[in-house]
């Protein structure tokens, strides 16, 4: 496919428009054009400027991510009529985001989920982290990648359109050693996939484990609860944790269990369950080991939406998902258009290494040295039935 792209100034907005000539041999699905539009989306209180990048497939799925922590601000996808609505959850101001976000649409980095009393040693030195979970670490700490404004480019590929954003994150930031320079870019390609290439690179030794913390609700953001959802998760073993949720450091088969999800079930069949770790974590907040992870973009999770056909599928190169239920939201977070996200209104599919890995020896290594190079894909890849 030819594509051209044209860079003009349209009022304030910059507008960059991909235009697609022509879809012969049935090189995609679509006969639409691809978009790219970039216009201003606010200041932070320190004075960055945050600008707000629109995506269009040849399909007409339209994404909007934005600099300030790489936040998908939504992400609008068809039901089985051809019907477009936003399946993530999250804000209409920059403000609101920078107020209260539970990680709505954010990258989170350094490291994705909690490490252990927010400490960890590495080449018989100990690092302390920011302890901003309790006595543990969270999300990447108090400033985490979700908190800062990204440089971005506008990406063209011949099937796709993206963003692609740079993050340099310095050595001491939250804890960590090393300087950790970061690559991230969205693309929307025309198969209905929002891919995510993660990459870095680091002056020390320092862990790093990068994801993407979207809540989808694929009946549409704002409209009810996730507990009809009917979701898979290709994997046998799942990783138990303790009362501040840090993994025990057993991997557990789900067998017999309410986390047995190699077979599609609605999310709320065994929530209620009386099982100690969805005591523990209030529903299911989980990582869960991916069968046959050897590093290939493999299926690991699969979720269908009944009412609307929409299902959402995970393809990921990392070992681990953890699959977050929403059990913290209660309310009080007002969202999109007024929407209220009551209780288990979106969940999170978070691709990763497991959870306190630089505590857990066991566990897949998340050490990356100088002189080698972090690389994580994750896909997420919107059909109807
Ligand atoms: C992750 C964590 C949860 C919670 C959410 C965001 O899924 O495991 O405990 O922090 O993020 O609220």
């Amino acid at each position: 496919m030819k594509s051209r792209l044209i860079e003009a100034l349209c009022g304030v907005a910059m507008c960059l428009t991909v235009v697609t000539c022509g879809t012969q041999g049935g090189e995609t699905k679509g006969e639409g054009t691809m978009n790219i539009e970039r216009q201003p989306f606010g200041t932070t209180p320190a004075g960055a400027e945050v600008e707000l990048y629109t995506l269009v497939n040849a399909n007409g799925l339209r994404a909007r991510i934005m600099t300030y922590g790489g936040i998908v601000v939504s992400l609008e996808t068809p039901d089985r009529d051809g019907k477009l609505a936003d399946v993530t959850l999250g804000y209409d101001t920059l403000q609101e985001y920078i107020r209260d976000n539970p990680y709505f649409g954010s990258v989170v980095g350094r490291y994705g989920n909690r490490i252990g009393k927010a400490r960890f040693t590495l080449d018989g030195v100990e690092y302390v982290l920011a302890a901003n979970d309790g006595e543990n670490h969270l999300h990447g700490g108090l400033r985490g990648f979700d908190k800062v404004v990204w440089r971005a480019e506008p990406v063209e590929r011949d099937d796709a359109v993206g963003v692609k954003l740079h993050y340099v994150s310095k050595d001491g930031e939250e804890g960590y050693p090393g300087t950790l320079t970061c690559t991230l870019t969205y693309l929307l390609t025309n198969n209905d996939e929002l891919r995510i290439e993660y990459e870095a690179e680091t002056d020390k030794p320092t862990p790093v484990n990068l994801t993407h913390h979207s809540y989808f609700n694929l009946a549409g953001q704002g409209t009810g609860d996730i507990l009809g959802h009917e979701l898979m998760i290709n994997a046998d073993r799942f990783t138990p944790v303790d009362a501040s949720l840090i993994p025990t450091g057993e991997l557990r088969s789900v067998e017999d269990t309410p986390m047995d999800f190699r077979t599609a079930k609605p999310i709320g069949r065994d929530i209620g369950q009386d099982d100690e770790q969805l005591r523990l974590g209030k529903g299911y907040d989980h990582n869960w080991v991916l069968n046959d992870a050897d590093g290939s973009l493999a299926l690991a999770a699969r979720a269908f939406e009944p009412t609307t056909g929409r299902v959402m599928e995970v393809y990921t190169t990392e070992p681990g998902i953890q699959f977050y239920s929403g059990n913290f939201l209660d309310g009080s977070n007002v969202g999109k258009g007024g929407k209220v996200y009551e209780h288990r209104y979106g969940f999170c599919l978070e691709t990763q290494h497991f959870p306190d890995s630089p505590n857990k020896p066991n566990f897949p290594s998340v050490i990356l040295r100088p002189g080698d190079r972090y690389t994580s894909t994750t896909m997420y890849k919107f059909v109807t039935e």
